[in-house]
């Protein structure tokens, strides 16, 4: 009786249903799909204009937003890419006699560079050249004492007042994290400061500043630092204005980045690590999910499919 029952009740629930489909609601369904087909060409219609219009906005404004600096191929700003360590020890020379005249570097301390681009010893070397205020001591008073690896890196100026008043007004920031503050980063650096030229024609640039096309505004107050020669460096790398503009960026890199090359190497590995898990998990599901896929459901209809239930 039960299994006559159901078996009535599965027929004509099959029954109608496919006759719901095949008849009225037929028109439907393919009017809905013709809405879903017009949707999609509208989404993807509206993106390819919204793509297109972005992309030819004539918004650059040189004078104003800077020049967009073009695109070096500095290795660690490549995908896979690290540091190249002997251009941030050349970096570091350059820093050093060069831009620290100016530029403080708060975020790096001296130990920072042990096993970067300096032993330790030469590390002690360099921090030992500087003295640092320190105390107070038994007499209740401040002394001087030789730099350790645990004192950060000079300042140049006492506080901001000081270094404006040095620089025409002008502050120059903290190059700690430059490169990640700026748009464009290394290559920005290294547009600025290889990147002087005359004004063009029309543009006046007012006394104590100088000309940078790179610069927002094109008028920079820090002057041209970097000429061929003007350091000398241990390893016998060829000094010239582009090689030691280039040493310096890295180095800036490194200061803003030190863990690039580590999260580098442990992005490889997670991305190997869980690519696979992934394709061990698949492969489980499907491993336990085939005895589920592969089983059919046979419904076998009773001799008597047809004849009316008797009462
Ligand atoms: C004589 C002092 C002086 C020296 C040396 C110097 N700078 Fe500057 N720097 C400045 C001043 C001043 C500014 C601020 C400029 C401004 O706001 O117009 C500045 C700004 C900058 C900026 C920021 C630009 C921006 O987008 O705001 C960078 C980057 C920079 N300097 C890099 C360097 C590097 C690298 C060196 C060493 C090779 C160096 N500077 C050496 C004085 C100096």
């Amino acid at each position: 009786m039960f299994s006559r029952g159901t078996a009535k009740f599965f027929k004509s629930a099959v029954g109608s249903a496919s006759k719901r489909f095949s008849t009225e609601s037929n028109a439907k369904a393919s009017a809905s799909n013709l809405l879903f087909k017009a949707s999609v060409a509208t989404a993807v219609g509206s993106g390819i204009s919204l793509w297109y219009l972005n992309k030819n906005t004539a918004h650059a404004d040189m004078q104003a937003d800077g020049l967009h600096p073009p695109h070096y191929n500095f290795p660690h700003t490549t995908l896979l890419g690290t540091f190249d360590h002997a251009s941030i020890r050349r970096g570091f020379q350059v820093f050093k006699e060069v831009c620290a005249a100016c530029h403080s570097l708060d975020h790096v301390h001296w130990r920072n560079l042990i096993d970067v681009a300096f032993t330790e010893d030469e590390v002690k070397e360099l921090a030992a050249e500087y003295e640092y205020e320190d105390g107070p001591n038994d007499q209740g008073e401040m002394f001087m004492r030789p730099g350790k690896p645990s004192d950060p890196f000079p300042k140049p100026y006492p506080n901001e007042e000081a270094a404006r008043a040095a620089n025409a007004g002008a502050f120059p920031p903290d190059l700690s994290l430059i490169t990640k503050a700026r748009h464009g980063g290394a290559d920005y650096v290294y547009s600025l400061i290889t990147g002087y030229c005359d004004p063009p024609a029309g543009v006046e640039i007012r006394e104590g500043l100088n000309y940078n096309p790179y610069f927002p505004g094109g008028a920079i107050a820090m002057a041209q630092n970097i000429f061929d020669g003007v350091v000398e460096y241990e390893d016998g790398t060829p000094a010239t204005a582009s090689q030691i503009a280039k040493d310096v960026t890295t180095f800036l890199g490194w200061a803003s980045e030190p863990e690039l090359d580590d999260r580098k190497k442990l992005g490889v590995k997670a991305v190997l690590l869980f690519s696979t898990l992934t394709a061990l998990s698949l492969w489980i599901k499907r491993n336990r999910f085939s005895s589920l896929k592969n089983r059919k459901i046979v419904f076998n209809p009773p001799s008597n499919w047809n004849t009316p239930t008797k009462k």
